[in-house]
């Protein structure tokens, strides 16, 4: 399959002419059936018409995604879901209210509308509002219900700019919306609203702290946070290996210095056997630690940079040819808690506590 890709820079509202016309035709690709990638506030997704079953089945071959990890259902107006879900109960409005258009995903049970081949099976559906004007202009003109993925590879960091979509979509999909980087860089924190209290199934930006505000008492899966459980996730794709690159990768918590003097002795003997190494630092440690590749997640309180960075740096490991990975630990509250998510499951659990 010849894969178009379109370059649509504008941030804003409003879209020169071209781009105008660009949206259009995505958006006439969606209804036709066929896949659109593009770009949100989080990563980019891989877009098809939710509504339509054969599209669904589309999108899952076009990743190498088992079929029973459902999709998210992307509307571009609020008053779209009360087709989508049997209801919108008092508590969703408000976090509706509150998080959208925004990087906040909310389970609810699905409506007659809604193909299963779209939800895994599920009798729920996952619903998000996204506030990148890109993905707004390609909702409405695709017919107001985008199933999209992350447009990555199933395993694979999700991409975070348009070139690692091109890298992992290329071929597969009929077009590419380039709207440069993304804001966020992690994906859309998903809230189960068919429990109670609603139950996080996956950290993201809109951390438990800023949802308490708002809901009063929210849970989070504990299984998704630990490893070696027995339970699986509530989220279905939470129980696939995710993010993985290539290279082997370890999380070393503890002290700073402890820390540093560990991964340097590990990185050391690793080299002394032939592997190509690479750390994951933030920026006060940076320039002490030893290996082929150092890279830096940005300043320990600056969670949003590391959050923007941790899929691009996973990906640019494997470009380099490196084949054993340590990163620093971040901390587990806040939007910390989404990005120490994503590393477990990048080190499929791998993690030394000095
Ligand atoms: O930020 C995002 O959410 C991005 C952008 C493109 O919007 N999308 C994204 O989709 O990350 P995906 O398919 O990679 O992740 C969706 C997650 C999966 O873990 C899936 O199992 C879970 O949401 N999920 C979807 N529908 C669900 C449902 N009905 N019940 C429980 N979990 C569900
Ligand atoms: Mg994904």
């Amino acid at each position: 399959m010849n894969t178009k890709i379109v370059k649509i820079q504008s941030r804003e509202k409003t879209f020169s002419p071209e781009e105008e016309k660009t949206l259009r035709q995505a958006g006439e690709i969606i209804q036709a059936g066929g896949l659109v990638a593009f770009p949100t506030e989080t990563v980019y997704g891989l877009g098809g018409d939710g509504l339509n079953q054969e599209s669904s089945r589309k999108i899952y071959a076009a990743k190498g995604r088992p079929s029973d990890n459902p999709l998210i259902i992307h509307i571009c107006r609020l008053e779209d879901i009360g087709f989508l879900v049997k209801e919108f109960p008092e508590n969703a409005r408000k976090a509706a209210d509150a998080f959208w258009p925004g990087p906040l995903t909310m389970i609810l049970p699905k409506s007659g509308h809604v193909p299963y081949e779209t939800t895994g099976g599920l009798e729920t559906v996952a619903v998000r509002y996204p506030s990148h004007p890109v993905a707004q202009k390609l909702i409405e003109y695709g017919g107001g219900y985008v199933a999209a993925p992350s447009a990555n590879l199933s395993g694979r960091p999700s991409p975070t700019a348009a070139k690692y979509v091109i890298e992992d979509m290329e071929g597969r999909i009929d077009m590419i919306l380039d709207g440069g980087e993304d804001d966020i860089g992690l994906e859309s924190t998903v809230l189960d609203m068919t429990v109670t209290p609603p139950q996080i199934l996956r950290p993201g930006f809109i951390t438990r702290e800023m949802l308490e505000e708002v809901l009063g008492e929210v849970d989070i899966d504990v299984t998704i946070m630990e490893s070696g459980n027995s339970r699986a996730p509530k989220a279905p794709g939470m129980k696939y290996r995710h993010y993985a690159p290539k290279g082997e990768l370890t999380i070393v918590e503890g002290p700073p210095e402890q820390v540093v003097d560990y991964v340097n002795r590990a990185a050391a003997a690793d080299k002394a056997a032939g592997e190509k190494t690479g750390i994951i630092a933030t920026s006060g440690f940076l320039n002490e630690y030893h290996a082929d590749v150092v890279k830096c997640a940005g300043d320990r309180d600056e969670e949003e940079v590391i959050a923007r960075r941790l899929f691009a740096m996973l990906r640019e490991f494997d470009d380099e040819g490196v084949t054993r990975i340590y990163s620093e630990s971040f901390q587990s509250q806040g939007l910390g808690q989404a990005i120490m998510n994503r590393l477990l499951k990048a080190a499929g659990h791998s993690i030394v506590r000095l």
